[in-house]
């Protein structure tokens, strides 16, 4: 019960935000610079981003040695940097998902859904947990103005994303770092 209700506790913060901030600012483009990836050998055999030469897209493959018996979650972290020069990122928010809660849906209006359609789109990731051994893809992901939150104002991001396991002692699948330039307009 205590993972369902962080679930919706996530979307509740993401909708109200979205209302209060709801303005005339959209998404002009959605950039990917650059995208470092790693994997657990103990689970997975691959798992690499390549972005396509005008950074509008990507396509992940993800080639899992093993069943995946138990739920996925993500944890992610959204950093904007702070000066035009050095490294330096502010964290701007931070969100833990039961991704097994929300692989299946992408009906609603909530960024979660807009994700979820976008990103399984041209996949063959089955749209439910279990997770099977099995070499899997997606493709062709690319920014829409509905999957960018409008209190995110245009600068360079740093998206750290760790796919983990919970109930196996929180073993990671997955480690990813987005760098993003994102423009409204
Ligand atoms: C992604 O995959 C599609 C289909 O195989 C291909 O046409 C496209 O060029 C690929 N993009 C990148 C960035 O590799
Ligand atoms: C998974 O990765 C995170 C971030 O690097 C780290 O804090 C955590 O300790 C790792 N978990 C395990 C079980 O190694």
């Amino acid at each position: 019960m205590m993972l369902v209700r962080s679930a919706l506790f996530f979307e509740l913060i993401l909708c109200s935000v979205c209302r209060i901030h709801a303005g005339p600012k959209s998404l002009n483009f959605l950039l990917f610079r650059k995208i470092v990836t790693g994997y657990n050998t103990k689970y997975m055999s691959l798992y690499e981003a390549t972005v396509s030469q005008d950074f509008t897209t990507v396509n992940f493959t993800l080639n899992f040695a093993r069943d995946i018996s138990a739920d996925i979650w993500l944890k992610s972290t959204i950093g904007q940097r702070v000066s035009k020069r050095g490294n330096t990122y502010r964290d701007v928010f931070t969100y833990d998902i039961n991704l097994c809660r929300v692989m299946g849906r992408g009906k609603g209006n909530s960024l979660i859904d807009f994700w979820m359609n976008n990103v399984l789109r041209e996949s063959n990731i089955p749209r439910g947990c279990p997770i099977k051994e099995g070499n899997y893809y997606m493709r062709n992901i690319r920014s829409e103005k509905e999957t960018i939150p409008r209190f995110i104002r245009s600068g360079s991001f740093r998206i750290d994303a760790f796919v983990y396991v919970r109930d196996w002692h929180n073993a990671n699948l997955t480690d990813t770092i987005f760098y993003v330039d994102i423009n409204m307009k």
